[in-house]
């Protein structure tokens, strides 16, 4: 049976090599790094589709999870994805360690590389935290969500599960819909699905949508508007986002019911879609806000799907930044 590198290599025509420290967003990412990623976790599923899910790959490389924001999906996925990798795992939130007694960031991440993590992946309400920690560690720095800002791995599984449905991106219509403004998984999908050549419309209330976003970026362009129902109409694929209530400060949203009326992704509005259309959400979900049930759970969606395949990304992304510092 090949292993891991060997089917990542075959995997790929021209193989790209990964060269990063750490992983801040998709932003810096070239198209074939993006490839390396897809193939790479594709072998990931392989690994964990067989009857015993754990390679030593990662023996003896240490990783932590540093999260001084709430989280479930994405810091349970990091353990599994490391563990099942064989990697050690330690996990901190910021209560119940000495971020409480006022330790700062650039001190904590100095005194997690020296007792030896190799890598950190870390959760910021603070945008830009993580690009700080990076600077001050020679520990990788994986971005785990930061503020408003990003949220690489997430954008990263949001494209592989696009892609093993839809195969190739180029020129298929992605909507993504809802709070933009606050929402760091619709920054770093941006990237990602304009660097695979979609054609992506993001989608809100005026209030919602970042203005510097309209018109057309550095790699492909991307639409901007409020008409839900003129969005949706074709589209290969929907990604709802969450109504980021904790980072409101009031005041942009009307009200819910309005909200509701105007962008819920729901039976009537996917109908508008192309056939087959897909739907996507970050989760967690406000189920009957930006979503109807029946949406989150039909047989459009995908979100299931997305939490599972978030594991096989993030083992490729730590097996990749593992590689390139050379620990395995
Ligand atoms: C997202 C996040 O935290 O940025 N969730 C996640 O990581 N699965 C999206 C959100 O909170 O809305």
């Amino acid at each position: 049976m090949l292993d891991v590198a060997e089917q990542t290599a075959s995997a790929l025509a021209e193989p790209a090599v990964w060269r990063h420290k750490d992983l801040l967003d998709t932003d810096t990412l070239t198209r074939a790094e993006i490839e390396l990623i897809l193939a790479t976790a594709e072998a990931m599923r392989e690994v964990r589709s067989r009857p015993v899910t754990k390679v030593a790959t990662l023996r003896g490389v240490t990783v932590v999870t540093l999260f001084y924001e709430q989280s479930t999906r994405t810091r349970a996925s990091f353990e599994v994805a490391a563990k099942a990798l064989g990697a050690d795992v330690v996990n901190l939130t910021a209560t119940g360690s000495s971020v409480e007694k006022g330790e700062s960031l650039i001190d904590t991440v100095r005194t997690l590389e020296a007792i030896g993590a190799d890598m950190v992946v870390m959760r910021h309400a603070a945008s830009g935290a993580p690009y700080l920690a990076a600077r001050h560690t020679g520990a990788s720095v994986v971005n785990g969500g930061d503020g408003r800002h990003a949220h690489p791995t997430q954008a990263l599984l949001d494209l592989f599960t696009l892609r093993r449905h839809l195969g190739s991106l180029e020129g298929r219509k992605i909507v993504i819909v809802g709070d933009v403004l606050h929402s760091r998984v619709a920054r770093s999908n941006l990237w990602t699905l304009l660097a695979m050549g979609a054609a992506v419309t993001l989608c809100g209330p005026a209030t919602l949508l970042p203005w510097t976003l309209a018109g057309r970026s550095e790699t492909g362009s991307c639409d901007v508007t409020s008409d839900f129902d003129s969005a949706i109409e074709g589209a290969d694929a929907v990604m709802a986002l969450r109504l980021q209530t904790e980072r409101q400060a009031g005041g942009l949203v009307p009200s819910l019911r309005e909200y509701v009326a105007g962008y819920q992704l729901n039976a009537q509005r996917l109908a508008r879609a192309r056939a087959g259309a897909l739907v996507l959400h970050p989760g967690p979900m406000n189920e009957g806000v930006e979503i109807a049930p029946a949406v989150a759970h039909g047989l459009a969606s995908v979100i299931e799907e997305q939490v599972a395949n978030g594991v096989a990304v993030r083992m490729a992304i730590l097996y990749l930044i593992a590689t390139a510092r050379g620990v395995r």
